[in-house]
């Protein structure tokens, strides 16, 4: 039992450090559609803040819309160019207790009636507003963003466990990118705004020696 313990937390530790953000992606090699479901799966089974989950995942496949991606997206040509699969996350805009998704959610996902006055729909618009200041469209959509780097970081360890490479991408104009998308009817500005991007695939490179700050410098214990 102990044996098994002290692999596995080998075996995690391992993940984590060859998991890095690939720059050399080998665009003859493509992921499994098996692999990209269980990838996908730890994305969507990712935590959120009241469970309201405030993304979509958008898989471009297009090659003209990659092409027209790569002049306003510096930080994904590498991905755009190698990578399997590339993903554009998008996060919720204006989502308080009173909006048509919070109800969607309620109604349909947790199968229990929703109200725009019912205690817990009250108690999340409070809390938006008092505790975490939630007042305006950027802090909504920041909040909603913020949410969605938990997709990305299950998604990029999931991808590591299945020995699959992966880089994230913030290296983009997000004004000129969204009015792209919005300009090719892929994503309805009044709804969504772009969180991040992924690039999923396989290397063509080493893995590099992680480089981080020593524990010591980041990590107190408050006794
Ligand atoms: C939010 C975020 C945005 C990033 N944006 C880019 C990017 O646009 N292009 C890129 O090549 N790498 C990008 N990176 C990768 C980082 O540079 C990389 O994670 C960091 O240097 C640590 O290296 P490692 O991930 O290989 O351990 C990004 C990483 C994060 C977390």
């Amino acid at each position: 039992m102990n044996a098994n313990k002290e692999e596995l937390r080998n075996q995690i530790l391992s993940v984590h450090k060859r998991r890095f953000a690939t720059k050399a992606f080998d665009s003859e090699k493509k992921i499994s559609a098996e692999d990209w479901a269980v990838i996908l799966e730890a994305g969507r089974l990712s935590p959120s803040s009241f469970g309201y989950e405030p993304w979509k995942f958008l898989l471009i496949e297009n090659e003209a819309v990659k092409d027209g991606l790569n002049e306003i997206a510096w930080g994904a040509q590498n991905s755009l160019k190698g990578a399997s699969h590339f993903l554009i996350v998008l996060a919720r805009k204006n989502l308080t207790g009173n909006s048509t998704h919070v109800k969607h959610m309620v109604e349909d996902v947790f199968g229990v009636p929703y109200s725009e006055t019912a205690p817990q729909t009250v108690f999340f618009n409070q809390f938006q507003k008092n505790d975490f200041q939630l007042t305006d469209e950027r802090s909504l959509f920041d909040w909603a963003s913020k949410q969605t780097y938990i997709t990305m970081a299950n998604m990029m360890t999931t991808a590591a466990f299945l020995d699959i490479d992966s880089c994230p991408i913030e290296g983009f104009n997000k004004e000129a990118v969204e009015q792209y998308l919005s300009s090719q009817n892929i994503v309805n500005l009044d709804t969504f705004g772009v969180s991040y991007m992924a690039g999923f695939g396989y290397r063509a490179q080493d893995i590099p020696v992680k480089k981080r700050q020593a524990l010591s410098d980041i990590y107190e214990v408050v006794e």
